[in-house]
Parts: structure tokens; sequence; C-alpha cells
């Protein structure tokens, strides 16, 4: 029995061979691009450092601006402007986020006319300074607040959560 390839089988199985590597190099970046947001975690509850110390934290609240590195959005990784709104009831370090919850303007804290209160300019929404939200003005729910964990003395945010101080 012979085992003599002809010389165009040989050059068929090179052929299918080298396209079939080739195949492979195109398509394997390809498949880890399409499933790669998917194999990684999550990570949605960590905790994320702002430049806030606790020891200059009183019971008015101040605006922390803090960045949210490599935030995954899809395929789309980017750093992420975030703020909110940092106070102290007595020991306990309060975070407020600044959206709205009528349209999802920001709100400032006090002005001129609303002393102790947090105010949106898009449609006159006023906030009590616990976040709950006053009667008579168009928010209809009070605001969220953030997980608040200190660490070395510096304030750490992380996932929004529904208002508990109301
Ligand atoms: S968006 Fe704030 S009051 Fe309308």
């Amino acid at each position: 029995m012979s085992n003599k390839v002809s010389r165009r089988t040989f050059l068929s199985y090179t052929l299918m061979g080298t396209g079939g590597f080739m195949a492979s190099a195109m398509l394997m970046p390809m498949i880890r691009f399409a499933i790669d947001p998917v194999l990684a975690s999550a990570g949605g509850s960590d905790m994320i450092p702002t430049p806030q110390k606790e020891a200059d934290l009183s019971e008015v609240p101040v605006r922390v601006d803090y960045t949210i590195k490599d935030r995954q959005d899809g395929w789309y990784t980017s750093d992420e402007s975030n703020t909110a709104w940092v106070y102290k009831e007595g020991d306990k370090v309060i975070a407020l986020s600044p959206v709205c919850k009528h349209l999802g303007c920001t709100v400032n804290w006090e002005g001129d006319e609303h002393k102790n209160e947090f105010f949106c300019p898009c449609h006159a929404g006023r906030y009590k300074k616990n976040g709950a939200n006053i009667p008579g003005s168009p928010p209809l729910g009070p605001l969220d607040e953030f997980e608040v964990e200190i660490i070395d003395g510096f304030v750490y945010l992380g996932g929004v959560i529904p208002n508990t101080l109301v």
C-alpha cells in the first residue's frame, strides 16, 4: 500500500492549513473584542476615593467632585467626573446625589433665597438638607444617597442608593 501524496493533494493541504491559520489569526481578536465586556467583572459596588477629608466636614453640605477611573460602558472605557453633596450629621457622613428627582438637573446647596435647602434652578425644585423633596415644588421624591466609607481619613463613595434619611 502506497502512502504517496500527490502534488495536487499536498498543495491543497498546504493552502488549507495556511488559510486556516490566517483566518484564525484574524478571527481571534474579533471574538475577544466581542465577548470581552461579558468576561470583565462588573465591579459595580467599588468604593471610589474622593479628595474630601472627613476632618474638614461639618454639618454644612459641601460639593465634592471626584473621578471614577476606567468606567466601562460596553466596549468603551473612560474616566467619569462625578459630584456629591457631603456633610456630617453627628458622627455619620452623608453624601447626597446632586441629580434632581424631577428631570435630572443638578441641585445646589443654598443660595440667597433658599437658606438651609437644596435648590434646583431648572424648575425651582426644593429639597430639605436630608434630601427630602419639599411639597409644592416639582420633584416628587427625595435625593438619592451614595454609599459612604471613610478610609485613611478620606471620604470614599460607592453606588447610588435610595435615600435612607427621609
Ligand atoms: S429638574 Fe429640578 S426642578 Fe425640574
